[in-house]
């Protein structure tokens, strides 16, 4: 009988613009382990954008849409066995059941944390995140997800490349070792 290898769950953490979706894929890539990217299951879920989904339900509905994907994708892994990194959501830890139902599901989260200026940089431009409106706007809910950020269990500096920055998570070792 093979010996059952216990599954791990890394799951990013940060604020938009951070690299999650980009470095978790190459993260899982080079662990071979699954990538989850919860926007993009909410998306599947729905058939709907994100933008969507806040122009029909407002953010108190998106966030009622992502605890239950969440739930469903934590279900999912734990039933299946597998090993994987998720990137969640910029504001997933806005609602404390989310990160309740990670810690009990045994995932350890890393923040990528990255400068404001950065953050700005990165994500000017864009139109596909609803909570990006305006500079003043951005920089003021940056300041109140930082206590959300800091409940992770690392603290990753992603300014960087997104390569440098899964080798740092890589020297993480208590992440990917397996425990007999
Ligand atoms: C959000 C961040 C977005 C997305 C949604 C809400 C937030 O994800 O979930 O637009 O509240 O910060 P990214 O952090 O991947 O951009």
């Amino acid at each position: 009988m093979p010996v059952p290898v216990p599954r791990k769950v890394i799951a990013l953490v940060g604020f938009m613009g951070c690299g999650k979706t980009t470095v978790g894929h190459m993260l899982a890539e080079r662990l071979g382990w699954r990538f989850m990217d919860l926007d993009t299951r909410i998306v599947e879920r729905t058939g709907s954008s994100i933008v969507d989904i806040f122009r029909r339900h407002g953010e108190p509905g998106f966030r009622e849409i992502e605890a239950e994907v969440l739930d469903r994708v934590l279900g999912e892994t734990a039933e299946r066995g597998f090993s994987a990194v998720f990137a969640l959501g910029g504001g997933t830890l806005t609602r404390p059941e989310n990160l309740g139902r990670l810690r009990q599901f045994g995932a350890t989260l890393v923040w990528l944390d990255c400068p404001i200026d950065d953050l700005l940089k990165r994500c000017a431009g864009v139109t596909d995140r609803p909570l990006f409106r305006d500079e003043t706007s951005f920089r003021r809910l940056f300041e109140e997800r930082l206590p959300l950020y800091s409940q992770a269990d690392y603290r990753v500096d992603a300014t960087s490349e997104p390569a440098q920055v899964v080798e740092r998570i890589l020297t993480l070792a208590r992440l990917t070792a397996v425990e007999a």
